[in-house]
């Protein structure tokens, strides 16, 4: 028997001290990869309009009830109201809006600011990157105009957040992750978002942020009820929702970007919602990109234990018995087939499992030869820095986990081959 203890740290995340996490390779289970094509009753899937007819929806069923959980309702009434409006972002490179989108007519309300750029040297709708930021739309960069956010914040005595309220120290505190002048010198617009405008990253048992929306106060959660993640990635539904009226973004393509819990997000809302045109997940990990059943790095039983409130009540069934899961993260990446899907890791991180997250992509394969589109060529991972770009597309950086500039310059060059 496993005896596991688990204790809340001070960032008020769980950390549990057993299992510990496996990085030997040779200690990875012999698992085997539920069928992508395949259906429910057995038959074989040969064509794209089998996936897309029959499978799609089966897998991203799957998806739902056993990892992620239901989105929030999406017939809203969205509000929009410009928050600031400046021409010279950027060292003059950049156009920079803030929008406020309300989710209800109450202006206190649950509300969420996007953060838009886009190329002054624009002529007509620009393709863009839309992905959440960690720390707020303040961090993103060092210009006072900012508007710090109100939402609620993880405590960070480096950046003087006290309180789980954002201050002025913040402000910059997470730019080296957005490479905002090359991504507009690239002819592309960035929409970023704090995502603790849409929920608040801690467990509060689903009342905070659209959930008040959406939730009855002492209602029994259903076990395919979405947590954090699937509110996440609803979030950047509604973000697309305004943009595709927006006058500089083209939303016909917008690639959906996030790093690690945001990229698991990002993967979400690319299976989700068909619009988004790419998707691209930044060491996503467990729970992302990677196979769960490799039970490597950081582990379904641990995932959900640190993170209660990211995942629907039955992904809780798979805690430390990912061989009984019924799908796994190929799957995931598959939905988002045949559009263009990067995955990319970073070799210090094998907390998420690059070799996993590699594993993912690469087993998603079947799904994009379906529709004439070229997957990874090989189960063998490229070498370090040494992108490998197909109709999909990986790459593990040396580095620890972050975003860096590396990572921006793959993406630009990935995108300026299927957006343009
Ligand atoms: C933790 C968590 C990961 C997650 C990461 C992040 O390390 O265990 O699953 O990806 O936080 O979001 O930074």
């Amino acid at each position: 028997m496993v005896v596991l203890t688990v204790s809340v740290s001070n960032s008020g995340e769980a950390q549990d001290k057993a299992p510990e996490a496996n990085y030997d390779e040779a200690k990875v289970p012999k698992y085997v990869l539920p069928e992508l094509l395949k259906t429910n009753d057995g038959k074989a899937v040969t064509s794209a309009a089998d996936w897309t007819k029959v499978r799609r929806a089966e897998v991203l069923q799957l998806v739902q009830d056993n990892i992620f959980g239901t989105l929030p309702p999406n017939d809203i009434k969205l509000r929009t109201k410009v928050r600031s409006d400046v021409k010279d972002a950027i060292n003059g490179l950049a156009h920079r809006r803030e929008l406020t989108v309300y989710f209800t007519d109450d202006d206190k309300g649950p509300q969420m600011d996007l953060l838009v750029y886009t190329p002054v040297s624009a002529k007509g709708k620009v393709p863009a990157f839309l992905g959440y930021n960690f720390n707020g739309n303040h961090a993103v960069e060092k210009d006072p105009r900012l508007h710090i956010t109100e939402s609620w914040v993880r405590n960070d005595k480096e950046h003087g957040i006290d309180k789980n309220l954002a201050t002025e120290a913040s402000r910059g505190s997470e730019s080296s992750r957005w490479a905002v002048e090359k991504i507009v010198s690239a002819g592309y617009g960035l929409i970023t978002i704090y995502y603790g405008d849409v929920d608040p990253d801690f467990d509060d048992g689903f009342k905070n942020g659209i959930h008040a929306i959406f939730e009855k106060p002492g209602q029994p959660r259903a076990s395919n009820a979405g947590g954090s993640i699937s509110a996440w990635a609803w979030g950047l539904s509604r973000a697309l929702d305004v943009l595709e009226s927006d006058a500089e973004i083209d939303a016909k393509k917008v690639a959906v970007f996030g790093h690690s819990r945001l990229g698991k997000t990002s993967l979400w809302a690319g299976a989700t919602d068909e619009r988004f045109a790419m998707v691209i997940s930044n060491n996503s990990g467990c729970g992302g990109a990677a196979l769960s059943k490799r039970e490597f790095g950081e582990r379904v039983g641990r995932i959900n234990r640190s993170f209660p409130h990211w995942f629907c009540l039955n992904h809780r069934k798979y805690n430390e018995n990912e061989q009984a899961l019924p799908v796994d993260h190929h799957m995931l990446i598959a939905l988002a087939a045949p559009r263009p899907v990067y995955v990319a890791s970073a070799v210090e991180d094998q907390w998420a499992d690059p070799k996993g997250e590699y594993l993912g992509l690469y087993h998603a394969g079947p799904v994009f030869e379906l529709f004439g589109k070229k997957p990874l060529p090989t189960d063998v991972m490229p070498d370090l820095n040494q992108p490998v770009m197909t109709d999909v597309a990986y790459h593990i950086r040396s580095g620890k986990h972050d975003v860096t500039d590396y990572d921006w310059e793959q993406y630009i060059k990935f995108a300026n081959s299927h957006l343009r």
